[in-house]
């Protein structure tokens, strides 16, 4: 039998956020013990809207931060393995392979792509950002995952790679496992302004590397009920930001249930609701604090080599089934 087996991962496009955490992070630590995780940084998948060398550099930077935030919220590099997406370059074959298998306008049908083409201010679609979820498909495929924790909006593309992993089994023999999404707790996490999603383009969010300072100043300065100028006025809790975070950092329960009943009937101010997030915030954020503070650069540095390499084994394999599977000359090495 095929092995319990997740694949998943981040563009590195910024430091990670606690909504990130809450959207997958939190999944991919809890099934550590259960799976054999590989974690991709997608520096490819960058390039679909910004291909210009300068992203590309930033992205470089980037990347050994994402990897510091996974090994700082307890990612076990003994375990599981930390990579970069370009230094597989079975990506790009795997990637052609899956692109005969698909259609245009079942593509053009999902709307995260028009965002992304919106967001990065792009007039037009790029034929390769059409392509995102191939590319997707082609990491999930890769090491023949079973499982792929990821957000909310993530979940479209996830079905496509499982109408790619269907259509190759079908044509050439069965290669792939299906794999499976599988949403957070907390699918999105609306920003510390309130709007619908934390996002770093956005400036509304709080990151895993911030500190207790930068933390306080983010949450006193939230946004919360608009209606509520002075404790004495009933405030509504549902969409309030300030409590989202309470529901799904703080872990007083008991507290959070009392706050949300004395701010309902006017009888605490938003200070102090905020104080106390700001305390759960600093709580939970402390371990990953600390084990951040254990690994240098260089350190950080081995550990994606090693991760790539024990990867790229892997995609090797994968790529040896394909070509015998689907009748192609064999690759020379
Ligand atoms: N699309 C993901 C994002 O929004 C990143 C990603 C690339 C990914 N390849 C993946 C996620 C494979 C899960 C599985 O950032």
């Amino acid at each position: 039998m095929d092995p319990k087996r997740i694949l998943t991962g981040d563009r590195p496009t910024g430091p990670l956020h606690l909504g990130h955490y809450v959207g997958s992070l939190q999944n991919r630590l809890r099934l550590q013990d259960s799976h054999e995780c590989f974690f991709i940084i997608a520096d490819l998948h960058t390039l679909t809207t910004r291909p210009e060398k300068e992203h590309i550099r930033e992205a470089g930077e980037y990347v050994r931060e994402i990897a510091l935030d996974y090994l700082a919220v307890g990612i076990d590099p003994e375990r599981s393995v930390i990579f970069v997406q370009s230094g597989v370059p079975e990506t790009f074959e795997l990637n052609l392979i899956l692109e005969m298998l698909i259609t245009v306008p079942r593509l053009e049908r999902l709307p995260s792509l028009k965002d992304m083409a919106r967001d990065a201010n792009l007039e037009a679609l790029p034929f390769g950002l059409l392509g995102y979820p191939v590319l997707q498909a082609a990491d999930i495929l890769l090491p023949r995952a079973t499982l792929v924790p990821v957000g909310k909006d993530n979940e479209a593309h996830v079905e496509v790679s499982r109408e790619i992993a269907r259509r190759f089994n079908r044509l050439y023999g069965e290669v792939f496992p299906i794999p499976e999404a599988l949403i957070g707790e907390v699918p999105t996490l609306v920003g510390t302004d309130g709007q619908a999603k934390m996002s770093k383009s956005l400036n509304n969010a709080i990151f895993l590397a911030d500190n207790s300072e930068t933390v306080e100043a983010k949450v006193m300065h939230m946004y919360t009920d608009p209606k509520r100028v002075s404790a004495d006025v009933p405030g509504t809790v549902e969409g309030n930001p300030v409590f989202a975070y309470h529901d799904a950092f703080n872990p007083e329960k008991a507290e959070v249930a009392e706050l949300k009943e004395r701010y309902r009937g006017g009888k605490v101010g938003d200070v102090e609701v905020k104080r106390k997030l700001v305390q759960a915030l600093n709580q939970f954020l402390a371990p990953i604090r600390e084990r951040r503070a254990q690994y240098d650069r260089s350190t950080v540095e081995e550990l994606i080599v090693e991760g790539t390499r024990r990867a790229r084994r892997e995609a090797e394999e994968t790529m040896r089934l394909v070509r015998d599977a689907m009748g192609l000359y064999r690759s020379i090495g």
